[in-house]
């Protein structure tokens, strides 16, 4: 069973495949509207559960649109509208879905969630985003970076904030694809250890530092993320931007990364808050691109879930 649950867990030649994959699938597009079919049809006949027990834009409208070019159908489910939010449990939920889907993609809050779905699904599972991890966001990220620059074995991939989520798989993708990183936060929101373990452990350079701007001296790639996300407390509000303000990715921090250097944001954005507006829509931006390549790179997961 082909479950794309993290980065860490499929094999590297398996991701380079999808990476690869999704760039030809692109390319095979060409410029023709969003609603057409491609000219393969892989998932012809396929049925995609989506769920969503937390709000999205890009993951819900990309796997949406990426099933319909391939030739399948889609059912987004919201978790609250869901039995699984009135306490059936999640492996019944796995085990009825698995007779009337043929994958399904989940994005929920614990990732016990996503890992008893897959236990007992029958068929491939998704993470489309847990507290811990968003793996497909950051296959889109390497396939950005290589779209614009080359491989992205041995640059410097510098992250400016919050330890979270994305910021996780990105030192997982750091182990598989082999590039250096460094974070740059202040230690309270310092990645969780075992992210940064599994990177060093695979061979990847990886730097802590509380001083931004000697952080992203020589950075080939400069990312960022909301300083608040979606499972943390509003009531932290207020805290994580007075943490935080000191690593605002604005045009004078990016004036230290190379000359070259790209920026990414998965989106959302808080413009002026953990990003300026003026590096959001500046020269080194490639926020837009990323999101577009959410869209190929899941297609490439999904066939690669599917054997297809
Ligand atoms: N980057 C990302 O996952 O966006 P959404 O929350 O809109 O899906």
């Amino acid at each position: 069973m082909n479950h794309f649950l993290d980065i860490h867990k499929t094999d590297t030649d398996q991701l380079r495949a999808m990476i690869d994959g999704a760039r030809r699938m692109k390319a095979a597009r060409g410029d023709r509207p969003r609603g057409a079919p491609d000219d393969q049809q892989p998932l012809a006949g396929r049925m995609v559960a989506l769920i969503f027990e937390k709000p999205s834009t890009r993951t819900r409208v990309s796997f949406d649109l990426g099933v319909r070019q391939m030739g399948g159908q889609t059912m987004v489910l919201s978790g609250k509208e869901m039995q699984l939010g009135h306490g059936e449990t999640i492996a019944d939920t796995a085990r009825v879905l698995s007779r009337y889907v043929d994958l399904i993609m989940i994005r929920t809050f614990e990732e016990a969630t996503l890992l008893e779905m897959a236990e007992h699904a029958t068929v491939p599972v998704i993470n489309g985003l847990t507290n811990r991890t968003h793996p497909c966001q950051i296959m889109a990220d390497v396939m950005t970076y290589e779209e614009h620059r080359g491989p992205i074995a041995g640059r410097k991939v510098v992250w400016c904030g919050d330890g979270n989520n994305v910021c996780a798989s990105f030192l997982h993708a750091a182990g598989q694809f082999g590039f250096d990183f460094t974070f740059a936060g202040p230690p309270t929101l310092d990645p969780e250890g075992d992210f940064i373990l599994y990177a060093r452990d695979k061979g990847s350079r990886v730097h802590i530092e509380r001083d931004p701007v000697a952080a992203v001296q020589g950075a080939d790639l400069v990312v960022t993320d909301t300083w608040v996300s979606m499972h943390d407390p509003q009531s932290a509000r207020e805290r994580r931007h007075n943490q935080l303000r000191a690593y605002q990715v604005n045009e004078a921090l990016m004036a230290q990364a190379k000359a070259d250097a790209l920026f990414m944001h998965c989106l959302p954005a808080h413009r002026d808050d953990e990003v300026t507006s003026a590096v959001m829509d500046g020269p080194h931006s490639v926020v837009f691109d990323e999101a577009e390549n959410r869209l190929h790179a899941q297609k490439a997961v999904m066939r690669w879930c599917l054997g297809l």
